[in-house]
């Protein structure tokens, strides 16, 4: 007997990471002492006060039940606190966050919440991959815009405006950007408001890495108007080391928010409330707890730039976010050929750009999740493979 699968699961594949992580498991099993520079989660553990509130709330007795659908309300203080301190904007707690089991899943929110089959979706290229997927999930059809290197890895709006628009609903826009560490201005940010208001689209912000190596951390509702048509998405995830809690929040307006509440409360229910009082105490941290993270992704950055140096890859030295993004040379066919041969013939993981779309073809990403000491390794080893002369041709 079989059972048919749906016919959106054939839109969509196993997520690249799901995949190729086993594999990386299987030659780590076999013996190989394979160096992970892949994926971005965070290695270095949440800040001592958020683990011991965590510890303290999970062993009372009371607490354990099912939680709000939209959040316990001193986490949504937390994100309203925290929006003003960090960005400089009034967020009403009560009616514009909705916290979430991490940005991922409300990408999927959005995404069923809003697309009817055949609307059309505008998402970067490069870009994370799950915006693409949940598209199709939702029956929704994809429009990547090229995201180039000569244009900073900005949209080209002029250029968007001139084509058809009348079919596309949402907009996915996500600075920093990953994969290649483009920071956003605040003048992208209106001019993203004048064009969603204008073509009816909804801007969909997605922010995870605004605290990251990023001096001037921004979100697109420090624009009059933004509530009209934006929505932001952000995270715990990379900020506060917490990817594994799955905690993040949508932001937007109270009519919107309304929308996708209709879908989420379907869907699952409200996290942990140990998890969620804890989150709380993480958005309440102040500067000095950035300021160590950043202090360690700095000097990590560095040693991910001279891996990106040794493998003749040219890259910008300013990049946000939790990765450096190299273009491999001309003698290399891509940045799959220059994967591959670090992972066999170096034991060193890297990920090809091209898993974030067409634009990331001729793009290495490496993560700075790893201590310094093992990114040094891997430098090592890269730089042995080179002098050996193995290194892609
Ligand atoms: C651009 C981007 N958005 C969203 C996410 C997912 O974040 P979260 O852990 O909050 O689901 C990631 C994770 O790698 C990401 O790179």
């Amino acid at each position: 007997m079989k059972v048919e699968t749906a016919q959106r699961i054939h839109s969509v594949k196993e997520y690249y990471f799901s995949t190729k992580l086993r594999e990386v498991a299987q030659l780590r099993k076999e013996g190989k002492p394979i160096i992970n520079l892949g994926i971005g989660s965070p290695d270095l553990p949440p800040h001592v006060t958020v683990r011991e509130k965590m510890a303290s709330e999970i062993s009372k007795s009371e607490g354990h039940g099912y939680q709000s659908y939209t959040g316990i309300p001193e986490l949504r203080e937390a994100f309203s606190r925290w929006y003003q301190r960090k960005y400089s904007v009034a967020i009403h707690a009560d009616e514009e966050v909705l916290p979430l089991i991490g940005s991922k899943e409300g990408i999927m929110h959005i995404s069923m919440s809003f697309l009817n089959p055949g609307d059309e979706v505008l998402v970067p290229n490069p870009g994370y991959p799950t915006y693409q997927s949940a598209t199709r999930l939702a029956g929704g059809v994809n429009r990547p815009y090229l995201l180039e290197e000569e244009n900073g890895w900005l949209p080209d709006l002029d250029a968007l405006e001139k084509e058809d628009l009348s079919r596309v609903k949402l907009m996915w826009v996500n600075y920093p950007h990953m994969p290649t560490g483009a920071r956003g201005k605040e003048e992208l940010w209106s001019r993203l408001v004048k064009f969603g208001k204008k073509n009816n689209i909804l801007i969909c912000h997605d922010n995870p890495y605004s605290f990251i190596l990023n001096p001037h951390p921004s979100t697109i509702f420090s624009v009059e108007g933004a509530r009209d048509c934006c929505l932001e998405l952000n995270s715990l995830s990379k900020s506060h080391n917490m990817a594994g809690w799955r905690i993040g929040a949508l932001v937007g307006s109270s009519e919107i928010l309304k929308e996708v509440i209709k879908f989420k409360s379907n869907m699952d229910s409200g996290m942990n409330r140990a998890a969620q009082l804890a989150s709380a105490v993480a958005l309440d941290l102040g500067e000095e707890w950035y300021d160590s993270l950043n202090k360690v992704y700095r000097r990590r950055k560095e040693i991910a730039y001279k891996i990106l140096e040794e493998l003749g890859c040219h890259y910008q030295t300013d990049q946000a976010g939790l990765f450096a993004w190299g273009r491999v040379p001309e003698t290399v066919k891509d940045g799959y050929a220059m994967s591959d041969q670090a992972l066999y013939e170096a034991d060193v993981f890297i990920t090809p750009g091209g898993i974030f779309g067409s634009g990331g073809e001729q793009y290495i990403r490496i993560s700075v999740c790893t201590e310094e000491k093992e990114l040094t390794e891997a430098y090592e080893r890269i730089k042995e493979l080179v002098k050996d002369k193995k290194a892609v041709q």
